[in-house]
């Protein structure tokens, strides 16, 4: 074998798809404008008050220094304020509140903190890529909690075998979810907190769309149950509540023993977030807490969400409203796979769109679309994808 061959474990990281989209999307743009609602990165810029905190505290000549893995103590003391404001939960900012550049980079190295090989995750399929990729790049061993519609997109924990939930070390969790965008009731969590203990498993939550919500609805924090700090930790990000997705900052809270084999593992890698950029994240979860955020990000996707949604139904696609998140998970005509149908829609209507096998095996049958486009884009769009016919082609042969 060549000296050259990457490690084996690359093999299982689910670029692929996306990959392939970026190259048919660089084809199809020859010949027309293509709308991209592929990838879920944030289009708008942080609030001007944010971007202002950011320019004071790169002008503070300290603020140079290798930071710290585990962020400031200003830093862990304003989530800590902003986790009770917020969700009612309290944390001690010295051991249950941790820095991370990005909540990716606590997912990607969670599982390499806390297993062996032999040991088991439960990981949510479809999911969010890195929670599987983690699992591979650690070497343990993946056990997928199908997410269907039937059961609301909710894992049925009943359904998970003695042996496996006896195996397994941790469960990961993601709700406002990304691809499938459910959202779920404080009573699951509840039900998550009695499976855990019964049968002594970590719980993982992301709670990255946390303020990417619609209608009046409020995302609960998985702490907010009794006992749940016992078990389990939580991810959050600042990336989509406050658009600073290229800043790279992101926390964990909850549980300090089991957030410690993290820190062990991030103090090894990395040094911390930049200083000013800290800096920014206290002033977007201060001002936050003081009311001065009145078009949080929930508005305006929730203005793209009803913007697409009707035009795509005025074609003929009728797709249940998400209550959070930026994406739509839509299902597609009978006859396609997930794959033909979003490359179909890409090449007929200069469209992109995930999808759904990109995210898990259970991702069949839909497709993931991203709010990040103004309105009038959503409804050209739809328009495009209307007049195509991909929504009435049958069955298609496959490539
Ligand atoms: C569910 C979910 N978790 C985590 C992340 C990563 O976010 P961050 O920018 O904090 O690394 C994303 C980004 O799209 C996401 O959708």
């Amino acid at each position: 074998m060549s000296p050259r061959q990457p490690s084996k474990r690359l093999n299982h990281l689910s670029s692929a798809i996306f990959t392939e989209m970026a190259q048919r999307k660089q084809a199809a743009a020859k010949n027309r404008t293509v709308i991209d609602l592929g990838i879920g990165s944030p289009d708008q810029p942080p609030a001007p008050h944010l971007v202002e905190a950011l320019v004071r505290a790169v002008q503070q000549p300290d603020a140079y220094g290798y930071p710290g893995s585990e962020g400031s103590r200003r830093f862990r003391e304003e989530v800590a304020r902003w986790y009770q404001y917020r969700f009612n939960v309290t944390l001690d900012p010295e051991a249950e509140v941790h820095s991370l550049m990005g909540s990716q980079d606590g997912l990607a190295h969670f599982a390499l903190a806390w297993t062996d090989p032999g040991d088991v995750v439960l990981v949510p399929d479809p999911g969010y890529p890195i929670y599987a990729g983690s699992v591979h790049l650690a070497g343990a061993e993946l056990y997928p909690m199908p997410l269907r519609a039937e059961n609301g997109f909710l894992p049925d924990l009943t359904a998970i075998p003695e042996d496996i939930a006896r195996r397994a070390k941790f469960m990961i969790l993601n709700y406002p979810n990304n691809p499938v965008s459910a959202v779920a009731p404080l009573s699951f969590f509840e039900e998550v907190v009695r499976f855990a203990r019964e049968h002594d498993i970590m719980v993982v939550h992301d709670l990255a769309y946390s303020e990417m919500a619609f209608d009046g609805y409020r995302p609960p924090s998985f702490l907010e149950v009794p006992g749940a700090k016992e078990v389990g930790i939580e991810f959050n990000s600042f990336s989509k509540s406050f658009n600073m997705a290229g800043c790279r900052i992101a926390y964990v809270v909850g549980n300090a023993e089991i957030i410690r084999p993290l820190a062990v593992v991030k103090s090894n890698v990395d040094y911390g977030v930049f200083t000013a950029v800290q800096e920014m994240a206290v002033e977007a979860l201060r001002s936050d807490r003081e009311g001065n955020n009145p078009n949080g990000v929930g508005a305006l996707c929730q203005e793209r969400r009803d913007a697409l949604l009707s035009a795509l139904a005025a074609v003929g696609w009728d797709i249940v409203p998400p209550k959070a998140t930026m994406f739509v998970w839509a299902p597609i005509p009978e006859g396609w796979t997930s794959r033909e149908f979003a490359f179909a829609v890409l090449e007929e209507a200069g469209v992109v769109v995930i999808p759904g096998s990109a995210f898990g095996a259970e991702g069949e049958g839909y497709v993931r679309i991203a709010l990040v486009q103004p309105p009038e884009v959503l409804r050209e769009a739809a328009e495009r994808i209307g007049s195509s016919g991909v929504l009435k082609k049958g069955r298609r042969l496959a490539e």
